[in-house]
């Protein structure tokens, strides 16, 4: 074990291999993990890949950063993040340090429930059906167990049954079955589907119905993870304005989106902007991420922020976060990919709760960070820098030269693909 400090100072100076070797003595990774992280060829090998997906001709590399500064009930975290926007990493880290002078951030979960649906048409009595189904309830959900061994061992299982019934829809009635599943570590839609499809045929017997679909529900609204973070005006100071200022600002920036959908919208991608370079580093599902928080942002019938932010009675800011987090530490690709692996180990999670956690965290953190550029300086200063590297090095440069050619484009204020591939012509030798 190192130090166990994630205030890393001065970690975004290092080169990427001086990176790793500081997240080596953090958390005592081996080399062998250190490869996986760093990447290159053979980290998910073609056989791999190939075992993946259909069709495979190849791989995909994207860039791996480490969030510094995380504090987690009261536990220092190096957070893993693959995304290939600029700024992410550097403004999920620079919030953190700001809750950190608040006490760090608290995370917590709720049970780790999933809902399958099964649809059934050609109901003839639903009442009568409804009563069945719930009566039998035990022997739906030992068909249901039988088909996971697995989630069964892990704690896990299929745990209630709930009926639904819609009176019109285009095709006419139809009766929904929900099953109300533990999935423990696991995603669990592997499990839940092949629950769902298992009991579909018992409950065409109780009903007299038609079973058509059987599958998970991506609004997990019964798996939720939930951050909380206070920070003190005096952490927002900044740039000659004063915390006070920033503070006010960034209440207003709540505001807009508590009210208006459109800026909702952006507003909680800047949230899964933290979340979802998380969930894509540990080979989580991110699609099912990404449509299970916007559902439950429209629960109340109007889509809105997916975050709250106040003052409390001190005047520090107190940021929450509560969204749907269907993730897992075991199967799929957080198995088999090795850097999800590393990911994993590098967060030393040992439940996916606590997984879910971290990654509510990283999305209050990127919420956090947005909404502090947006009401001071505005988004574009902090994104320059990263952004003129792109440019430059989509015009050809390589090297130090990519940092140089930023440089000067930054400092022209002329940050185009037309300058940069002069200053490549003028300075590559
Ligand atoms: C950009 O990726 C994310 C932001 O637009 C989020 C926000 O507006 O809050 C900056």
């Amino acid at each position: 074990m190192g130090t166990n400090n994630s205030r890393l100072q001065g970690f975004y100076q290092l080169n990427p291999f001086e990176r790793l070797q500081m997240v080596k003595s953090f958390d005592g990774l081996v080399d062998e993990d250190l490869k996986a992280l760093h990447g290159g060829h053979g980290v998910l090998t073609i056989e791999r890949a190939d075992k993946m997906i259909e069709n495979v001709v190849g791989t995909y590399n994207l860039p791996l950063g480490i969030a510094t500064n995380f504090q987690i009930n009261g536990r220092d975290y190096l957070i893993p993040m693959v995304v290939e926007e600029p700024s992410i990493v550097a403004g999920a880290s620079y919030a953190a340090r700001m809750v950190r002078a608040g006490g760090g951030f608290e995370a917590s979960t709720s049970e780790p429930l999933m809902i399958g649906q099964v649809q059934l048409v050609h109901v003839a009595a639903p009442n009568s059906a409804r009563v069945d189904i719930l009566a039998h309830k035990a022997e739906i959900l030992r068909l249901a167990n039988a088909q996971s061994r697995s989630l069964v061992t892990l704690g896990g299982g299929a745990r209630d049954v709930e009926v639904h019934y819609f009176p019109s829809s285009p095709m006419g009635a139809m009766m929904v079955v929900h099953l109300i599943v533990d999935c423990r570590d696991a995603m669990g839609a592997n499990a839940i589907n092949s629950m769902c499809e298992a009991i579909a045929p018992l409950l065409e017997g109780l009903t007299g119905g038609k079973a058509y679909l059987r599958i998970l529900s991506n609004l997990s609204d019964r798996r939720l993870a939930r951050a909380r973070c206070v920070v003190p005006v005096s952490a927002l100071e900044r740039d000659g304005l004063s915390g006070e200022e920033v503070a006010e600002g960034i209440m207003w920036a709540y505001a807009f989106a508590a009210v208006d959908p459109y800026r909702a919208t952006t507003h909680n991608k800047g949230i899964l902007n933290g979340v979802d370079p998380v969930i894509v580093a540990t080979g989580n599902d991110w699609r099912a991420i990404e449509a299970g928080a916007h559902a439950y942002a429209s629960r109340s019938g109007q889509y809105t922020s997916l975050s709250t932010w106040e003052r409390d009675e001190e005047g520090n800011l107190v940021g929450t976060l509560e969204m749907p987090m269907a993730v897992g530490i075991v199967g799929g690709a957080t198995k088999v990919h090795p850097a999800a692996q590393v990911s994993l180990k590098l967060l030393h999670v040992k439940t996916a709760d606590e997984l879910a956690g971290i990654c509510a965290c990283a999305g209050l953190a990127s919420n956090l960070a947005a909404m502090r550029a947006l009401a001071t300086e505005g988004i574009q200063q902090g994104h320059m820098g990263l952004h003129a590297r792109q440019i430059a090095m989509a015009a050809g440069a390589h090297g130090p030269l990519v940092d140089e050619i930023a440089r000067r484009m930054v400092e022209e204020r002329n940050i185009k693909p037309a300058r940069a591939e002069e200053l490549v012509a003028e300075l590559h030798p």
